[in-house]
């Protein structure tokens, strides 16, 4: 039995002056499994206990057991102690004064950017933000608006059709009777979301784009209004004066029916490829809202008049960003998203 215990009080000596040489993990590592691993001499000793005879094992199991405890305490520490030297040694690698790299964070789509400038916009000439149905009826897509079934007028939305006969809205003028409805006069709307046309894509075409439409309506409300409002609205969207230019055009829910220029915003109309050489760049239907339209909100076209207006945001951005294709908003190309 005293060799056991002499062998014992070996073993934990060696094992703690070989942890005080060791320096990094592998070496722990190795060291782990000579002095505490199923096939070390302690493991040896321990297991060796049942066959003892019964006078010696309380004092070799209780060595034993000093013995393991001991080496185990002295195995965590060098772990940390090597740990600790491991991180100050790559610590002296790294130079606390370089900038950070920049971190690739991702971009806010232009159609996104844009449409937050012009809430802000809208928003502080006092006017709501409502959001479309992205599929409605068609009450609120057509006949509301002064284009019952059978009007030739549908043609001129290429419209996608539900079987049910809904159909993902083709211009977000679709909130307006909800929005004449829910609302007292003074009403001040604009509605921004998804639209969908069932058109062959080119560099000026898309199936889905983004429209804003915007009402007006109180009392003597007049086509006047509906320049000052627009223009200083542009105005702040391309961060400079803007003229408007006003002609007829037809649209069912408003009379009279305009189409909106403003002066080109690239070459302060001396004329360029993108405003063809006009001076001028289309950008939007509007006009005084039809009475059909004003009775069908529930209101009284004798006492209220109003107008409205729509343009595509898409078309904004390519003007304000020079874009020349608007295909690019829909590629999912990084090359081009990571240029806003
Ligand atoms: N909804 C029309 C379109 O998608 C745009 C529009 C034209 C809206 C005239 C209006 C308006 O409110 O008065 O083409």
């Amino acid at each position: 039995m005293s060799n056991l215990l002499k062998e014992l009080e070996r073993i934990e000596k060696s094992g703690l002056a070989d942890l005080k040489k060791v320096n990094d993990l592998k070496g722990f590592e190795k060291l782990r499994i000579e002095y505490l691993g199923r096939k070390s001499k302690l493991t040896e000793i321990l297991r060796s206990i049942q066959s003892l005879p019964q006078k010696d094992r309380p004092a070799v199991g209780k060595r034993s057991n000093e013995v393991r405890t001991s080496l185990e305490t002295g195995f965590t520490k060098t772990q940390s102690r090597i740990e600790q030297e491991f991180s100050l040694e790559r610590a002296k690698d790294i130079d606390v004064t370089v900038p950070a790299a920049r971190q690739h964070l991702g971009h806010i789509h232009p159609n996104t950017q844009m449409i937050w400038r012009i809430e802000d916009v809208f928003q502080l000439m006092g006017f709501e933000v409502f959001e479309p149905y992205d599929v409605d009826d068609d009450y609120h897509n057509f006949t509301s608006l002064n284009i019952p079934e059978g009007h030739p007028a549908r043609d001129i939305w290429d419209t996608f059709w539900t079987e049910e006969g809904f159909m993902p809205i083709t211009h977000t003028s679709s909130m307006q009777n909800r929005v004449l409805r829910k609302r007292k006069p003074p009403i001040r709307a604009v509605v921004i979301g998804h639209t969908f046309r069932n058109e062959r894509t080119d560099p000026r075409h898309e199936h889905t784009l983004f429209q804003c439409e915007g009402i007006y309506v109180d009392k003597g409300i007049t086509l006047s209004d509906m320049i000052g409002t627009l223009k200083t609205f542009f105005s702040k969207i391309f961060e400079k004066d803007v003229n408007v230019k006003v002609d007829p055009d037809y649209f069912p829910f408003v009379e009279p029916g305009n189409g909106m220029a403003l002066s080109c915003t690239l070459c302060d109309q001396k004329g360029c490829r993108v405003c063809k050489y006009t001076g001028w760049l289309e950008i939007l239907g509007c006009g005084m809202i039809h009475p059909y339209v004003l009775k069908e909100g529930g209101i009284d076209p004798d006492v209220y008049s109003g107008f409205a207006w729509g343009f595509g945001v898409d078309r904004l951005v390519m003007l304000r960003e020079r874009i020349e294709d608007i295909r690019h908003f829909h590629s999912g190309d990084l090359r081009f998203i990571r240029q806003f």
